[in-house]
């Protein structure tokens, strides 16, 4: 099923609840670091950005789907947020030559997009310098995540190591992975375990 078809659905608890784990850990990876213009990447309901959007000045919130980014203007719309701009894009087709920003984060979106090293290559190109890219994602599995969509055609995770080369063949520093976050995904009663990890680094 598309993602496009799932918007009016993806809040439910376990993203809700994911979702927070994964901006505290955001929250600890940048640290006291002062980020003013932020951009998430792969953004679906907005649900991780909508707990981080008193830390910074802006954030833009990017998403291919339709759906998922009407359900951010919904809910700015609601919440009267003034520092969330919602962009819907899809930067592997499409050039965005707006602005260019401090920090881009990014969770469990990369594992649908197959050439890794050209988005990392476009994140890097949109960041100032000294800012930070912070990618979240499946540890590496083994397809068991996706096994309710029979479409899937992505990556069963990453190696840390992938991830890293990957970072630092396009010219980012300081980077550091770990996985934080142990997760479980019931279907048709049988319990599928996963993790998360992230990778981060600085462009110098
Ligand atoms: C699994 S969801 C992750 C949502 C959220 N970031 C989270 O961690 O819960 C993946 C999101 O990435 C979006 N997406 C997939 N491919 C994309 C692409 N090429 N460009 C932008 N967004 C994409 C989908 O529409 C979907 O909203």
């Amino acid at each position: 099923m598309s993602f496009e078809s799932r918007a009016k659905e993806w809040d439910n608890n376990s993203r809700i609840e994911r979702s927070k784990v994964v901006a505290d850990k955001i929250n600890e990876i940048i640290g006291n670091e002062e980020y003013n213009s932020v951009m998430e990447y792969g953004c679906a309901t907005g649900l991780i950005s909508f707990n981080l959007c008193d830390k910074f000045k802006k954030i833009t919130l990017m998403d291919s789907e339709k759906e998922m980014i009407n359900i951010v203007k919904q809910k700015v719309e609601k919440y009267r947020n003034e520092n969330i701009f919602p962009v819907q894009i899809d930067l592997m087709n499409e050039l965005y030559k707006q602005e260019k920003f401090d920090l881009i984060y990014t969770s469990l979106t990369l594992h649908h997009i197959l050439d890794t090293e050209k988005i990392i290559k476009i994140f890097y190109n949109l960041l100032n310098k000294n800012g930070m890219l912070c990618i979240i994602d499946l540890d590496k599995e083994d397809g068991s995540f996706h096994i309710n969509q029979k479409d899937f055609r992505g990556h069963n995770g990453f190696e840390h190591r992938y991830m890293e080369n990957i970072f630092e063949s396009v010219g980012f520093s300081n980077i550091e992975s770990d996985t934080f976050y142990n997760g479980e995904k019931i279907y048709k009663e049988k319990t599928i375990p996963y993790s998360l990890f992230y990778t981060a680094g600085i462009k110098k």
